[in-house]
């Protein structure tokens, strides 16, 4: 299969995009989260498709992005209060909302399970492709499966060219680290993936706690432990470790690190951080992906400040790489 690379900038290829949709092909698109492999969320041959060219196992569960508020009750049911609540508050954006699902919605979309994961993305090429080509898309990240997610279209090309219809560039994702899902279906509030959006932002909308798990005791097909991964082994230190270790570094080692009195003894090859959440998250992937493409060996990595505004880098790091020991 030839892939396409199409630009939002055209609005030809916008609705080239859309029809790709409409006859049920495979486009990676932005979002301001991470890159998504989106098909029609209705048409199920479209959404095996994507399993088939992640690579990913058949019952872990898929986003439906949706273009607003008013596309819940098509993919939904029994739709409590805090869902409008806290899509009044943070669509569109990135949170996802666990629900129950409609009766006719597809279980290949939601892996065999009664829940349903939705999220009215906050990307403007990709709100106006659901609007031109009027349906949902069902969208996992478009990496191949448990590897990094891609945060720009170059590297979607690079891992799934041949195996998609188009790639729709839109530029660079302004979050960079994948939406918070927080589960509405059980009567109280968890955070089942700690995300941009935190449980205390949505305890103050909602009036009452939203809660995360430390260890999740429902295993959530997808939710796996080894997840995000470069290719080659990415070290967790924290900051004392660094500063001890970085003496006896061979060259084939580079380092991510934030904190300043780590840079005497950094190298050209070594990469700082932002000091802000945001921007962190923002540069996280991709300054991982970079040094993938790079020749060292292996990765040393500075943990971040702790705290829950830093929960879901810490959580999305865990899962890519080791703790030093
Ligand atoms: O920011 C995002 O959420 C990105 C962009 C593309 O929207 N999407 C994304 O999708 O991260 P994916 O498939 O890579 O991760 C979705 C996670 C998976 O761990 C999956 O198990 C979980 O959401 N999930 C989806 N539907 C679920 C459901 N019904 N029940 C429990 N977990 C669910
Ligand atoms: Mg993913």
């Amino acid at each position: 299969m030839k892939t396409l690379r199409l630009t939002s900038e055209s609005s030809s290829e916008l609705s080239q995009a859309a029809r790709i949709l409409q006859a049920g092909g495979l486009v990676a698109v932005p979002t301001e989260t991470v890159y998504g492999l989106a098909a029609d969320a209705a048409d199920e041959k479209a959404v095996s498709a994507i399993f088939t060219a992640k690579g990913r196992p058949s019952d872990h569960p898929l986003i439906v992005h949706v273009s607003g508020v008013d596309q819940l009750a098509q993919w939904a049911t029994d739709i409590p209060a805090e869902a409008y609540l806290l899509a009044e508050a943070f669509w569109p954006g990135p949170l996802t909302l666990l629900l129950k699902k409609h009766p006719q919605v597809s279980s290949v979309v939601t892996g065999g399970l009664d829940t349903i994961g939705l999220r009215n993305p906050a990307h403007p090429v990709l709100l106006g492709l659901l609007k031109k080509a009027q349906l949902g898309v069902a969208a996992p990240s478009a990496n191949p499966y448990k590897k990094l997610s891609p945060t720009t279209a170059d590297q979607v090309y690079a891992s799934l060219s041949g195996k998609v219809d188009a790639v729709l560039d839109g530029g660079p994702c302004a979050v960079g680290i994948e939406s918070t899902i927080v589960d509405l279906s059980t009567g109280n509030a968890t955070v089942l993936r700690p995300g941009p959006i935190t449980a205390a932002q949505m305890t103050e909308v909602l009036g009452q706690s939203v809660t995360t798990p430390t260890e999740h005791t429902v295993a959530v097909p997808g939710n796996v432990e080894a997840h995000y991964q470069p290719g080659k082994p990415l070290c967790l230190m924290t900051t004392e470790q660094l500063k001890e270790q970085i003496t006896d570094r061979d060259s084939e080692v580079a380092c991510v690190y934030y904190s300043q009195s780590l840079a005497d003894s950094m190298n050209t090859q070594d990469i700082k951080m932002p000091k802000d959440k945001a921007s962190y998250a923002q540069a996280l992937y991709d300054t991982l992906y970079q040094l993938d493409q790079s020749e060292g060996k292996e990765i040393w990595l500075e943990l971040p400040p702790v705290g829950e505004a830093w929960s879901d880098v810490h959580d999305r790091l865990k899962r890519a790489g080791r703790f030093w020991s």
